[in-house]
């Protein structure tokens, strides 16, 4: 426990030691404002440069923008459009028989000029549970530190990425995305965005650049719910076949009881005769089966009918019985 505070005391020491020579920086008595700038390629920036001390020069050093040095209390560092991505704009001071600098740290930044989405090697319909990759290709954006490509499926946000080279020149990025579809996802829509997170001093919201859509067409093989179903001869009862699949699936049916192949999707029950009836579903991605039992009605199966005139048939013996 005591251990735990001379350690905690130990550090609070050794950071208030920090913090003191950390202000070494601040010994160059100039005041920038603001104290770093984001700026669009080719735009226009103004950053003051002030003192309060007595000073015998003061003045600005970059590539474009130079302000001679004055006596003066304030000066400002001014472009109208700015198109040197490599500046590194210093506000200097003499005074004290010594020349000292701050460094104005700038963030030129260019949205890209075009951001597509594409399949790699590619084209129609994917494979249910094959893997594919889609690419997003981000065309001379700067700087490529800030930026974020993030990849949508609908309005979901499903990956991101970001990227680290320190460049500050326009470069072209590319992200890639691997996807497995399944059925769920025929007619799914894909897209990319690139995104310049340029921080406190950037543009509120950050620029932003939307890719088109992907429209993703699958294709799946037929499958039923269930593999059998038991139909009782009816009126309005269907053998329906019927099963979600792309391409749409084509439909046969056989059975000892019918003469040729039916190939529609459903069979009205009361047209047929009971007994066993296989409907097949086949599209190219394969086949799936599923077998009806078509039972009669006349058979042991009591229905509400015959219930309830044997209950109230029951009820009247017992009556006349009692009597
Ligand atoms: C057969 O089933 C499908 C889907 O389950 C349904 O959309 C369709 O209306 C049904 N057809 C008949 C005639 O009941």
């Amino acid at each position: 426990m005591l251990q735990h505070f001379f350690g905690l005391f130990y550090l609070l020491a050794v950071s208030q030691l920090l913090s003191f020579t950390g202000s070494h920086a601040d010994e160059c008595p100039v005041q920038l404002n603001p104290q770093r700038v984001v700026v669009k390629y080719g735009g226009s920036v103004s950053v003051d440069c002030s003192t309060y001390v007595p000073h015998k020069g003061l003045g600005w050093e970059a590539s474009v923008g130079v302000v001679p040095m004055t006596r003066d209390r304030l000066i400002t560092w001014r472009v109208s459009e700015l198109r040197e991505w490599d500046i590194e704009p210093v506000c200097l001071i003499n005074y004290n028989k010594e020349q000292c600098t701050v460094y104005l740290p700038v963030t030129i930044y260019k949205t890209p000029d075009s951001v597509s989405i594409s399949t790699v090697n590619h084209n129609g319909p994917m494979m249910e549970r094959n893997q594919y990759e889609l690419q997003c290709d981000v065309l001379n954006v700067a700087p490529v530190q800030d930026l974020t490509v993030n990849w949508y499926k609908g309005q979901t946000l499903v990956d991101q990425t970001i990227f680290t080279d320190t460049i500050k020149t326009p470069v072209s990025k590319t992200s890639k995305l691997l996807i497995r579809p399944d059925r769920a996802d025929d007619g799914a829509q894909y897209w990319c965005e690139a995104k310049l997170e340029l921080g406190e001093e950037g543009p509120r919201p950050p620029p932003t650049a939307p890719s088109k859509t992907l429209n993703v067409e699958v294709y799946y093989k037929p499958k039923h719910s269930s593999s059998t179903e038991t139909i009782y001869i009816n009126e309005e009862l269907t053998l329906n076949c019927t099963v979600k699949a792309n391409p749409a699936p084509t439909y046969s049916w056989h059975s000892e009881h019918l003469k040729e192949t039916i190939s529609s999707s459903v069979l009205r029950s009361s047209t047929l005769s009971s007994g066993i009836y296989t409907c097949i579903a086949t599209n190219s991605q394969g086949t799936d089966s599923k077998v009806f039992i078509l039972k009669s009605t006349g058979g042991s199966r009591p229905t509400f009918w015959n219930v309830l005139i044997f209950s109230q048939l029951l009820v009247a013996s017992r009556f006349i019985f009692l009597n």
